[in-house]
């Protein structure tokens, strides 16, 4: 096992020459501390995130499969990546594509069988890739059968499994909207009595008050865990424990209702719990989905010492798609996020980078600049940011094409259960004109994501050789797998030079992160440092070449990394050339 010299010794290598191609080691021995940090493998990996309905179809039935992922895991692992994380894979009614699970234990017969997950399990070992799966107990499917049995009667047994009141003068029991639009709470003909869902009416919350509810929810972990998985992916996690008496929202609160939801007071004994009974006799990673929580929330529940979660998605970032509209408020938004979620989680939680996945919609729409110049420039500054973060990255199928949001003409062609009820409510209340809702669901709907992986300039894609479930999006011609994987300029080769370049440089993952010039308008610009070694990142997000000064101390080494071929200062000049939507990284002087 390396010491911590040998570590130290190895960062102090010229990066200059670099190979980027196979795959590498681990940046710092296990058990090892980084300064105060505790070494744990998620940190040095990098994610890959699989939505199967959308990846790759085997059977031409439009719909994505388990042997389709399975067709394409050399693609995957060309990448670089260490983990995929893997959407619902379970029996589902699909009201809202897997996130309504019907049976915990079995695969989907639309994504395949037992056998092709075991395949999958498999052909990512034999490439040194670990599998996630998400796991959604938040709620089940109202098809599954705990809630059948739960619905049958008022003293059915295993009635409690689930959240049921009396309605309040002839309504619900209180105020609660559904994140989905409408009431969270479904009166049920059987025994006349409201159900609580803070999804669809399809989606029942559990009731993780009742102890065999948390019990069976552990079964279900050792399931996959046995079956070779390596974490979980935990939706919706922090909604688990709900508020003693479900009381009404007052009005401050019905204005993001998740706050009051992620707040339960038993939270976090149920996910201590979880880790005493499952987790803490492995060495799988867990995220979570942590809607409701803020970056302070987040350490909280990432914090190494409370035995939570390993890491959670916040969603402060990949939010402002949805409420910052000019460019130029964008970036300080961005960098106030990013360091305010570095800062909070300290030494002793951990962040979850992510820019994109299936509930968001296309970053390079939003956070870069899709205009044809543009857009693989800007994918690229964008690729930068997400995979130099003191965080682990999870990359969403797509991203690393730079594909973009999909150009809707119609509510017609949106599957999304959310956004088909949001519609419902918005329109037929005449509250929003529908243009207007149209516009908004083209920037920020969940389908933007969701639409085919785009593998070839061919017929669908490549994805199938059906009718896909949802339509591919046009620039599939010059957007593809195919096509950038012989291009030494396309996004695509970035992302493995990037990945690459992360498992070699224990700066980018393990040093400290600090902002070098807050206030600048465009240059986002951090340096990364460890004791001994330190790197400098810096991107340009406008279109405008930009004769960047270094702020006093800060010193550039060498070029490690730059989007645009050739292009790099030489070593320490204080002035950096950056073209328009250009990123570099450059080794720097460790004592900043
Ligand atoms: C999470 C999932 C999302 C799903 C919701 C309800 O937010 O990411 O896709 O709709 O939970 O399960």
């Amino acid at each position: 096992m390396p010491t911590r010299r040998d570590v130290l010794r190895l960062i102090a290598v010229p990066l200059a020459g670099l190979a980027f191609a196979g795959r590498p080691g681990l940046l710092l021995a296990q058990a090892e501390a980084v300064g105060n940090e505790t070494w744990r493998w998620w940190k040095e990996a990098v994610v890959y995130q699989i939505y199967p309905r959308s990846f790759m179809d085997s059977d031409g039935d439009g719909v994505g499969d388990l042997p389709g992922i399975v067709s394409k895991l050399d693609y995957i692992a060309a990448l670089g990546v260490d983990v995929v994380w893997l959407c619902p894979h379970y029996p589902s009614p699909n009201v809202d594509n897997g996130y309504d699970v019907s049976d915990y234990r079995a695969v989907s017969p639309l994504f395949g069988t037992m056998a092709d997950f075991d395949a999958l399990v498999a052909g990512l070992k034999a490439r040194g890739i670990r599998l996630i799966v998400d796991l959604v107990v938040n709620h089940t499917s109202d098809q599954h059968p705990w809630f059948e049995r739960s619905r049958s009667a008022r003293d059915a047994p295993g009635r409690d499994f689930y959240i049921w009141r009396d309605g309040r003068d002839g309504g619900p029991p209180s105020n609660y909207p559904s994140l989905f639009g409408g009431p969270a709470w479904t009166r049920d003909d059987t025994t006349g009595q409201y159900y609580l869902h803070l999804f669809a009416p399809q989606q029942p919350d559990l009731n993780w008050d009742e102890p065999r509810v948390r019990a069976e929810v552990h079964d279900i972990m050792r399931f996959w865990l046995d079956r070779g998985v390596s974490g979980f992916r935990l939706d919706a996690i922090t909604f688990i424990s709900k508020q003693p008496g479900l009381p009404d929202l007052t009005p401050d609160e019905l204005r993001d209702p998740t706050r009051v939801y992620a707040d339960g007071p038993h939270r976090d004994d149920y996910l201590r719990e979880m880790d005493r009974e499952v987790l803490s006799h492995t060495d799988a990673m867990t995220v979570g989905e942590a809607g409701g929580v803020s970056a302070e929330g987040a350490r909280t529940l990432t914090d190494a010492r409370r035995h939570e979660l390993d890491m959670v998605f916040t969603f402060a970032l990949v939010g402002l798609a949805r409420t910052v509209e000019s460019p130029s408020a964008l970036l300080p938004a961005m960098r106030r996020i990013i360091a305010e979620r570095d800062r909070a989680a300290g030494d002793d939680g951990w962040v979850a980078s992510y820019l994109e996945n299936h509930d968001q919609p296309r970053s390079l729409s939003h956070f870069g600049d899709p205009d044809l110049a543009w857009r693989t420039r800007s994918a690229k500054v964008l690729a930068t940011l997400l995979l130099t973060q003191r965080a682990t990255p999870f990359v969403y199928q797509g991203e690393e094409l730079g594909m973009a949001n999909y150009p809707f003409t119609s509510i017609e062609q949106i599957e999304d259960v959310r956004a088909k009820r949001e519609w419902r409510e918005r329109i037929e209340s005449g509250a929003v004109p529908a243009a207007v809702a149209l516009d908004a669901l083209r920037h920020t709907g969940r389908d933007n994501a969701r639409t085919p992986m785009q593998w070839t300039a061919g017929l669908q894609a490549g994805f199938t050789t059906g009718r896909p479930w949802l339509p591919v999006n046009p620039d599939a011609v010059t957007v593809n797998a195919a096509g950038e994987g012989a291009d030494p300029n396309s996004v695509l080769l970035f992302y493995r030079c990037l990945i690459a370049l992360r498992k070699r440089v224990p700066a980018l993952v393990h040093g400290a992160w600090r902002d070098i010039d807050p206030d600048h308008p465009v240059v986002f610009g951090y340096t990364r440092t460890l004791p001994d070694a330190a790197c400098l990142v810096l991107m340009n997000f406008g279109r405008e070449p930009i004769a960047y000064r270094l702020p006093p101390g800060v010193l550039a080494g060498e070029v490690l990394l730059s989007s645009e071929a050739g292009t790099g200062p030489a070593p320490g000049v204080p002035v950096v050339q950056l073209a328009g939507w250009q990123s570099l990284i450059l080794s720097t002087a460790p004592a900043l």
